[in-house]
């Protein structure tokens, strides 16, 4: 066979498949888009200009420029040595996967959430691991659970991936939950890879990183990004702090694999930590007010949602009006509103749907009548 047999069992996101469905249709409200719509901000676009006129253009040291490393190290209270235990990466992505691969020994066991962000299980089994769920419940808030997940454990489990804020809940770990579940990853000598790239969008200031558990520290890999928090997604831009033991051999896979992230983009990211602060700020004010319509609106009309803590998804359970995809693939058909299936995140979000709220006031209000519309006639057709 040519190809490593990995690869065969990869599958594309089914998002893709709403996402082609929604392009052939006339015009749609896209509620189902996992980047922010605002604009990446101007100091941020005047930082990067001023590289390319200045000839910043050329390789850098592979782990990233030091002034960045610097910075980044700075907003982790300089816990991680910038010279040694900071890599900037092409995205949060490239930090994962870089994790993931370095760790991975053919058979070992992944502990992922489920619902979770979809490209943690296919990255696992490119690298010849066993991604194992630990589901997470409406009734829990969507919190994990650390009894469940410590029945979950085996011999052969290896790491755990905690991402909190969550995608696709915008469910936020507090620091009592957080705390709970390390004592039993602590005795079980596993791994911690926290991906924490919704840090900064959170709405109810119970959010608390990893970083700040000493305890672990030999043991946890944290990733996050400029990509949401500064509406950078295109930039390709992102980083992983952890010990110095686990880091200096993710460095290897980093060097050999993109050799250095974007020249253009690291300065890029210099202004977004000295400069972009406002603007950030005002984002998640906009965020706020739209997560606050939308649960609102949705409640109002009887669907369940709990209130997400960060991000700028919500998760609304829909199972009273049939599967995930005949509801999503329903309100695509009969009112151009594009959500993403909840089972499209793990079987566990089977009964919910994806929300977007990065998308204007207008649209959520546009789709909130449109999911009334929508739920009405099947109430009507369930009363028969
Ligand atoms: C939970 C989560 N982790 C990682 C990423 C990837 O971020 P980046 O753009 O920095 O690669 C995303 C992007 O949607 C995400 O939702």
């Amino acid at each position: 066979m040519m190809i490593r047999p990995e690869l065969w069992s990869v599958k594309y996101s089914g998002i893709r498949k709403i996402m082609e469905k929604a392009s052939k249709m006339e015009s749609v409200i896209n509620l189902s888009i996992g980047e922010p719509d605002f604009d990446t901000p101007p100091s941020v676009k005047d930082a990067a200009k001023r590289a390319i006129d200045e000839g910043f253009t050329h390789y850098t040291t592979a782990h990233g420029i030091s002034e960045l490393r610097t910075l980044i190290s700075e907003k982790y209270n300089e816990k991680y040595d910038p010279e040694e235990e900071v890599i900037v990466t092409a995205g949060a992505q490239e930090a994962l996967f870089i994790s993931l691969f370095s760790l991975i020994e053919r058979g070992d066991e992944i502990l992922i959430p489920d619902p979770g962000y979809i490209p943690y299980e296919q990255m696992i089994a490119m690298c010849g691991g066993i991604p194992v769920g630990y589901p997470l419940s409406e009734s829990n808030r969507f919190v994990p659970e650390p009894d469940i997940i410590k029945e979950l454990i085996s011999k052969e489990t290896k790491a755990i991936l905690l991402n909190s804020p969550h995608n696709p809940t915008g469910a936020v770990v507090d620091r009592r939950k957080l705390k709970e579940l390390i004592d039993i990853l602590f005795s079980e000598n596993i791994i911690i890879i926290s991906d924490e790239v919704y840090d900064s969008i959170v709405f109810d200031n119970n959010f608390a990183s990893l970083s700040e558990f000493d305890d672990v520290r030999d043991r946890l890999l944290l990733i996050s990004s400029f990509s949401k928090t500064y509406a950078m997604t295109g930039w390709r831009i992102g980083y992983l702090c952890g010990d110095n033991n686990i880091v200096s051999q993710l460095k290897k896979a980093h060097l050999y694999t993109v050799s250095n992230p974007a020249s253009i983009s690291q300065k890029a990211a210099i202004a977004a930590i000295l400069e972009a602060e406002k603007y950030v700020e005002n984002m998640i004010k906009e965020y706020r007010k739209r997560r606050d319509i939308l649960i609102n609106g949705l409640n109002k009309l009887g669907i369940s949602c709990i209130e997400p803590s960060g991000t700028f998804y919500a998760f609304p359970n829909i199972s009273k009006y049939g599967t995930s995809e005949e509801f999503s693939y329903g309100l695509l058909e009969k009112h151009g509103v594009v959500t993403v299936p909840g089972s499209y995140f793990g079987s566990n979000g089977e009964g919910f749907i994806r929300i977007s709220f990065a998308t204007e006031m207008k649209n959520i209000k546009k789709a909130l009548d449109c999911i009334e519309e929508y739920i009405q006639v099947d109430e009507r057709e369930l009363k028969g």
